[in-house]
């Protein structure tokens, strides 16, 4: 990987905890994950949000590059990373240069603004118990499905924060589902044997929220 000339020119070394840049920086740089793994995260309100967890290939911190704004999330290494740092003058080059760059840019922003719709539907959800189930409903859809199921690989430890809710919030709610066999916990992530289940689960939740507890 090192001898790779791309990483020869562009390649940077950092250790897991490194926070590349914080929300509200100007941005001067570009970064391609080329080994580890970047956390996009904002805080709000004293909650942390994950917004993604970028691995190899993919690319973080072009947007406040392309439009001159200030960074939108924080980034940090979530493991110890090799990346390739690119100056905003280059990576604009680059995209004039070169259409795959630039047609890969405009595929990753369509998928990224797929997901801010997904989260903005999650967001509409009023209680943390459905925003959980809503997630984890959503992953699964898009997992991998195996023999016993859809496996999510998201960390438990790191579920509240991608939901945006507290660890007391998302420990009540995964109970339930594990009570009720709906999901699986491992060390690495959740098995969910039926999409389906879960998304009943979810729409006994909306009816709660609706109507209350009338029985
Ligand atoms: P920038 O705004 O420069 O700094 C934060 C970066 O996080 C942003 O560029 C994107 O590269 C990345 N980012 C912001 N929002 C998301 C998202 N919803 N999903 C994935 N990456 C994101």
């Amino acid at each position: 990987m090192a001898e790779d000339p791309l990483f020869q020119r562009f390649g940077r070394e950092f250790q897991k905890g490194a926070v590349l840049f914080r929300e509200g920086e100007a941005g001067k740089e570009m970064y391609v994950v080329h080994q580890g793994r970047v956390t996009i995260a904002k805080k709000v309100g004293g909650v942390e949000k994950i917004l993604a967890s970028l691995g190899p290939g993919e690319f973080l911190g072009e947007m406040s590059i392309l439009n001159n704004k200030p960074r939108s999330a924080t980034a940090t290494c979530a493991e110890d990373s090799k990346l390739l740092v690119i100056d905003a003058k280059t990576y604009e080059a680059m995209i004039r240069g070169n259409a795959e760059i630039a047609v890969r840019l405009i595929k990753k922003l369509a998928e990224r603004l797929q997901e801010a719709d997904e989260q903005i539907e999650n967001l509409l959800l009023a209680d943390a118990s459905s925003r959980v189930v809503h997630y984890l409903a959503r992953a699964a859809q898009k997992a991998p499905k195996g023999p016993a199921g859809s496996k999510v690989e998201v960390a438990p430890k790191e579920l509240p924060a991608r939901v945006g809710v507290k660890a007391e919030q998302a420990d009540e709610v995964l109970m339930k589902l594990l009570k009720a066999n709906i999901i699986s916990v491992h060390p690495d992530g959740f098995l969910v044997p039926d999409v389906d289940k879960l998304l009943h689960f979810l729409e006994f939740l909306q009816m709660k929220a609706q109507f209350g507890d009338v029985a």
